[in-house]
């Protein structure tokens, strides 16, 4: 049985007695949408690695266990119901320049035309599995979203497409990850740990480079 799949035993026997079912988050179940995010004794997504709540199983337990589930904590994460948090903020994140504009007046580029060498394509890929689930921050001492916000600035900075707003994008994606009210790296690398898609500290190195170099620009 899977994690969220006991949450839904236990809600059906809540509900069978008349009480009100247990609220948490979950989509699509198969660690791609990011909703399932639940603080599993005391860790975001629970004791397994490079896995999302709803790939955790119940075999990661032992019988008679106590689990203590909590929703994720940050002053930017706040809890809706039970284990639901509102992460927008992260949303806001991408608004303010998670995305490329692209001239589609006719004169629109093939994409497949524009040569990009393996490793620059599959190091943008691999920041750009970062399916948002808020887990860096709710491993990190100071609610720092610095990984998160470092997969999306990465998954551009390192393509050609992506360098024309570069400047503008890591600037206001900090501003704007700042006005969320997250706290600063605690660079004690937890958000990498608990990553379920191994997103990598390099990101956030590669944002401070990027961060450096637009603000000299300024
Ligand atoms: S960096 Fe990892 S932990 Fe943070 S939001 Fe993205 S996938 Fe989740
Ligand atoms: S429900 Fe979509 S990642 Fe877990």
């Amino acid at each position: 049985m899977s994690f969220l799949e006991m949450l839904d035993v236990l809600n059906e026997g809540l509900i069978n007695k008349g009480e009100e079912p247990v609220v948490f988050d979950h989509d699509c179940r198969e660690g791609i949408c990011g909703t399932c995010s639940l603080q599993i004794n005391g860790e975001p997504h629970g004791p397994d690695r490079l896995i999302t709540t709803c790939q955790l199983h119940m075999r990661m337990f032992k019988d008679g266990d106590t689990i203590i589930i909590e929703p994720f904590r940050a002053k930017a994460f706040p809890v809706i119901k039970d284990l639901v948090v509102d992460r927008t903020s992260f949303d806001r994140i991408q608004q303010a320049g998670g995305y490329i504009s692209v001239n589609t007046s006719g004169n629109t580029i093939d994409a497949n035309t524009i040569p990009i060498n393996k490793h620059d394509a599959d190091e943008s890929f691999n920041s750009a599995t970062c399916i948002g689930c808020g887990a860096c921050v709710a491993a990190c001492k100071n609610a720092s979203a610095m990984l998160f916000t470092s997969a999306k600035v990465s998954q551009f900075a390192l393509l050609p497409q992506g360098r024309i707003e570069a400047t503008e994008r890591v600037l206001n994606m900090v501003a704007q990850m700042d006005k969320e009210g997250f706290g600063n790296c605690s660079n004690t690398g937890a958000c990498e740990i608990e990553c379920p898609k191994g997103i990598s500290l390099e990101n956030i190195a590669r944002m401070n480079r990027e961060y450096l170099g637009a603000s000299l620009k300024g």
